[in-house]
């Protein structure tokens, strides 16, 4: 564990317009400035050019939640990864389960996304997770096992450096529901050996994986002491810049 980076990063999801985002990014500014751990903000499209700015000579990376796997061309309402790369954005969510559910997105469609988004030279924040159905017919491990090959189908080892996986089981998201340290870290593993099976143990071991689900100042340190997750995922939390603050003190 020692050698792998955590790294806590928020989604802020679908809230905050470019004014409250600037406050909130300015709030969340001086509470992680010693961070011991990655912070990541990840954003809605049209923020970033305020939290960029914002972040600019600060310890906060800055991310989008998701981009299309074409460079350009007729998609509308689409943006590509090379135009969120030309901003100065460093990481992107994709995958997220939220997008899988209710945007039609499939493993195939992820994949895409991934294999663009390392083109363009982001890091890729990707999600995988099982629904409450898949856990009660105790499939997990093989769900995730098999998102994680598919979305990561034509990734190099020394790309895989550019790759945090996060582990977001749906029955925990902004459900107020987490799943205990020892389910979260059984799933982490799982991801862990499958990456060491596909590409080799040397990249698993270097593979930051995060938690994902109603992680909270109060949980925060618990999954974090796991020995395979290694930081987290943060919706609402990490809208209250004092909550965000604390989740990444418990991973310093
Ligand atoms: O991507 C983070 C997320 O889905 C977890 O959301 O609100 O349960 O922390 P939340």
């Amino acid at each position: 564990k020692a050698i792998r980076k955590a790294v806590i990063a928020g989604n802020w999801k679908m809230n905050k317009t470019p004014a409250e985002a600037k406050v909130l990014l300015e709030g969340i500014k001086p509470l992680v400035k010693d961070a011991g751990c990655g912070v990541v903000c990840c954003v809605p499209y049209v923020d970033l050019p305020v939290v960029l700015e914002a972040a600019k000579g600060t310890n906060i990376g800055v991310g989008a939640e998701n981009c299309h796997w074409e460079k350009s061309g007729a998609y509308t309402g689409e943006v590509s990864a090379e135009m969120l790369a030309s901003m100065g954005v460093q990481y992107v969510i994709i995958g997220h389960s939220e997008r899988r559910q209710y945007f039609g997105e499939t493993d195939e469609t992820v994949n895409k996304r991934v294999r663009a988004a390392l083109d363009a030279g982001l890091t890729v924040i990707l999600c995988v997770g099982e629904s409450l159905q898949q856990r009660e017919q105790g499939i997990t491990g093989e769900l995730v096992a098999m998102q994680t090959k598919i979305a990561l189908g034509g990734v190099s080892k020394e790309e895989l450096s550019r790759i945090i996986i996060a582990y977001e089981p749906i029955w925990a998201i902004g459900t107020g529901k987490t799943a205990t340290s020892e389910q979260a870290n059984e799933v982490c593993k799982t991801i862990r050996d499958t990456v060491a099976a596909v590409y080799d143990k040397s990249a698993a071991d270097a593979l930051t994986i995060q938690y994902g689900g109603s992680m909270k100042p109060a949980n925060a340190a618990e999954l974090l002491a796991q020995p395979d997750v290694d930081g987290g995922l943060i919706g609402g939390a990490s809208l209250k810049p004092e909550d965000f603050a604390a989740i990444v003190k418990a991973a310093t």
